[in-house]
């Protein structure tokens, strides 16, 4: 983290200009209403229609939705089949929409995992939303922290050893360099429904500094309003990134 973390970190508003959200419960929203679990995962999808317009309207820089964790591979293959079908028709149903609301599109995770015609399909959302201005939706899908982290690593070395990059010195800043949210700004706001308060392998790296704010609603009941609560509780914290209280209060008063 460098010394000048404090600087920028907000819209002129007081938004964050990062808000990253693990959307869970939506398996257990279902199965409150006797319906099976696919079901809840559709009612998310709506969910993210409303975050992504609200965040339109609020001029948020960057939204990261958590779709799909490197570890969620483990659940029942049929759970696994639906959640990679609703990924597909979800990006065939919106991607114009996305790029008439001048958003760009971006997927991070482990992309090689995904079938030929979806890795394709992907690459088709992200190419034609590239030059869009606007809100940049970055979707974890086969991702984690710890893969995050290790790629980036990993992309160091190749530098290294191919004779791009001469040094003998590992920086933060050359790692943030590698990461899959490179050039873009942390997290200042990190959002997790669903009632369970961990992290689940998410932006490990990224989330050095996040403001955590966790809610027992279940993803498919989180709204508009759900999402300007949780930017209201943002907005009365104090971020300190280590200094005092008082400095935070009075830069000039800091030496
Ligand atoms: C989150 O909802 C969506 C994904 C992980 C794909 P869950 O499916 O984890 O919902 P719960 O936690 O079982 O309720
Ligand atoms: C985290 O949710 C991943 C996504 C929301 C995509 P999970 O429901 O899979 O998390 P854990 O495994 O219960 O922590
Ligand atoms: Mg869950």
């Amino acid at each position: 983290m460098s010394d000048d973390a404090s600087i920028e970190l907000t819209t002129d508003n007081g938004n964050p200009r990062h808000i990253a959200i693990i959307m869970d419960g939506n398996g257990r929203w279902a199965q409150k209403r006797l319906l099976p679990r696919f079901l809840g995962h559709q009612a998310g999808v709506r969910t993210v229609r409303k975050i992504v317009d609200y965040c339109v309207k609020e001029n948020i820089k960057v939204l990261s939705l958590f779709a799909f964790s490197s570890e969620n591979w483990r659940r029942p293959p049929a759970e696994v089949n639906l959640l990679m079908k609703l990924f597909m028709s979800t990006l065939q149903k919106e991607i114009d929409k996305l790029d008439r609301n001048n958003i760009k599109l971006l997927c991070i995770g482990n992309k090689a995992d995904f079938s030929p015609a979806l890795q394709a399909k992907i690459a088709e959302g992200e190419a034609q939303t590239t030059h869009n201005t606007g809100l940049t939706l970055i979707i974890a899908a086969n991702y984690g922290g710890h893969w995050d982290i290790c790629h980036a690593t990993q992309q160091v070395l190749d530098k290294i050893l191919t004779g791009q990059l001469v040094t003998g010195i590992i920086t933060e800043q050359l790692i943030e360099q590698h990461l899959s949210t490179a050039g873009l700004p942390e997290p200042d706001l990190f959002i997790r429904t669903g009632g369970e308060q961990r992290v689940s392998n998410f932006l490990l790296w990224q989330l050095a500094y996040t403001e955590f704010y966790f809610t027992p609603t279940l993803w498919p009941d989180f709204g508009q309003e759900s999402l300007g609560e949780a930017i209201e509780s943002f907005k009365r914290r104090q971020r300190r990134f280590g200094q005092t209280g008082e400095q935070v209060l009075h830069p000039s008063h800091s030496s």
